[in-house]
């Protein structure tokens, strides 16, 4: 049965800093690792771990180092697109000893598995908060669509191309995705759409696809839904995704980044 981890914006500062001055990144991604390796033999085999975008705050090569060391522990292997926190050449420089990663170009990849085929694209738009694609990015997942047939697939980026409500985010989210939405319903089999970028769980649906957004491995972008919103984060505990292959179709779950190991049965004392 295929089965990946999704796990989003992490966003990695340097040693001994806090993001933002609040928030302890790399601590929070520790936890998550330690939280997948510790519960791995619950769960079976695990293919891959994807992570959509804001890998780094500022993408400086100190901060890639910082998170492949991380990421390190996992005995998994660990692929990333960039989120509009990241810059390609140095995401691309990080992680030049991996095959997946293109030489040159968008960092758009592939990887074809038993029950599904996964398709992740690059959204960056250097110097702006807004995603795009880029027309490499679109013809990539055309011509990977058709040569995976009638095989389910994830599609997974950073901006997610549907509004959630948060005005500071929502026009900063996928711009121009009418083309791939038109992509995504060419496709004669089940389509699942992960995104990140605003650390918080979102589900609605993208034509034929369910759109997810995964929460991030740390902060999350407050939920507040009025028009004129102050644009903060909150410290709600972080989580990371599961999609996995069962019976016929693809199942999502949400797993806290870090919890205790206690287990109850569901039995009340007497
Ligand atoms: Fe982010
Ligand atoms: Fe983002």
């Amino acid at each position: 049965m295929t089965r990946i981890i999704q796990l989003s914006d992490p966003h990695i500062v340097p040693e001994g800093t806090l993001c933002y001055g609040v928030v302890d990144t790399g601590k929070a991604l520790q936890q998550a690792v330690a939280t997948i390796n510790r519960n791995l033999p619950l769960w079976g085999k695990v293919d891959m771990v994807i992570v959509t975008g804001d890998i780094t705050d500022f993408g400086t090569a100190e901060e890639y180092a910082r998170f492949r060391s991380i990421m390190a522990d996992l005995a998994l292997p660990v692929r990333v697109v960039p989120g509009n926190h990241d810059l390609r050449e140095n995401m691309r420089t990080a992680f030049q000893d991996q095959d997946w990663m293109p030489e040159s170009g968008g960092i758009n990849w592939s990887a074809e598995f038993s029950d599904f085929g996964l398709i992740c694209l690059d959204t960056l738009v250097e110097g702006h908060h807004h995603g795009e694609l880029q027309p490499d990015a679109l013809a990539f997942l055309s011509d990977t669509l058709k040569n995976l047939g009638s095989k389910p697939v994830v599609v997974g980026m950073h901006h997610p191309p549907f509004n959630t409500g948060i005005i500071p985010m929502d026009i900063n989210n996928l711009r121009d995705s009418a083309e791939l939405s038109k992509i995504i319903e060419s496709h004669p089999a089940e389509v699942r759409l992960v995104c990140g970028h605003v650390h918080r769980s979102v589900t609605r649906s993208f034509g034929k696809a369910i759109g997810l957004i995964a929460p991030g491995t740390s902060h999350t972008v407050t939920i507040d839904q009025r028009v004129e919103n102050p644009h903060t984060l909150s410290l709600e505990p972080g989580a990371f995704m599961m999609h996995e292959w069962r019976d016929d179709g693809i199942v999502s779950h949400i797993i806290a980044g870090n919890y205790s190991d206690e287990r109850h049965p569901f039995t009340t004392p007497v």
